[in-house]
């Protein structure tokens, strides 16, 4: 009957839930998920951390992508308790949603009230330079499965979720208050892995698009449902196919993200302090 694998992820939840508890005592204040390129710079912001492999927690997914470093540091970030999740897995892997927000789902139910969300992305407008942060101010998911359908979620049950503010206004007016040249933007979530094409590329745009990637939209609707304040930055890696002659490649996005690795560290320092 259904109710067997349905109960079966809440129970791996729990299990998750009680490792964390007992290898690293209580919960921090943030969770925070690294997408490509982000590893580098945030593996040096973290003091007193204690770092363990994912493959040593029970259950969690581990990252395939390189990028996505496979690792869990809990340690100190501007005076502030934080989790870092060194990556995360991705639809285009074949991986069903649950499997997608399960480490974030495990960090909310320990007790994590903030979670903050990186990846990478390509800029769908041409004032928005490769290099350039943007914190989300929505989302527009084109195809990327929702972790709140009955069998995605850990009881069975459907969440009808209020998406409205998903992404914490008060948390993204501080972030922005401290670092003016951040310009929030709406991200469009699309499953891939091929790159969308230019003509999606001009569709994107005229629906209120600034960025485009393939992550992170899971993760945000399932921290929510779980009752946790959401933050989500992308490091613009790249112009999307077709604006300025772009034909986005996983090298170009690597490369850019690691030379943009610095400041995208600044700002993750930031998004900490000023979580809620
Ligand atoms: N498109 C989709 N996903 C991405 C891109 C892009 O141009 N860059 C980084 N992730």
């Amino acid at each position: 009957m259904k109710t067997t694998s349905k109960a079966k992820e809440g129970a791996l939840i729990e299990e998750m839930v009680a490792a964390l508890g007992d290898r690293f005592g209580q919960a921090p204040e943030v969770g925070v998920v690294l997408g490509s390129g982000w590893s580098e710079g945030a593996g040096t912001l973290l003091g007193d951390a204690e770092e363990i492999p994912l493959a040593d927690l029970p259950h969690w997914p581990l990252p395939a992508v390189e990028g996505h470093g496979g690792s869990l540091a809990v340690g100190t970030i501007v005076g502030r308790r934080a989790a870092v999740c060194g990556g995360r897995v991705h639809a285009y892997e074949g991986r069903p949603a649950r499997e997608l927000v399960r480490g974030v789902r495990a960090l909310v139910g320990w007790g994590t009230p903030s979670i903050l969300l990186l990846n990478a992305a390509g800029s769908l407008r041409e004032e928005r330079l490769p290099g350039s942060l943007m914190p989300f101010s929505d989302h527009f998911n084109v195809n990327l499965p929702d972790p709140n359908a009955a069998d995605q979620t850990p009881d069975g049950k459907p969440v009808f979720l209020d998406t409205v503010g998903l992404y914490s206004p008060g948390w993204r007016e501080r972030l922005c208050a401290a670092r003016p040249e951040l310009e929030p933007g709406v991200y469009m979530g699309l499953r891939g892995p091929s790159y969308e094409t230019p003509t999606e590329v001009v569709i994107l745009r005229g629906h209120e698009g600034a960025a485009v990637g393939m992550s992170t939209i899971p993760e945000a609707l399932a921290a929510r449902a779980a009752g946790a304040e959401v933050m989500a930055i992308s490091l613009l890696t790249n112009f999307a196919a077709g604006i300025q002659g772009s034909a986005p490649s996983h090298e170009e996005v690597m490369d850019a993200a690691r030379a943009h690795a610095g400041v995208a560290a600044t700002v993750l320092e930031a998004a900490i302090q000023f979580a809620p």
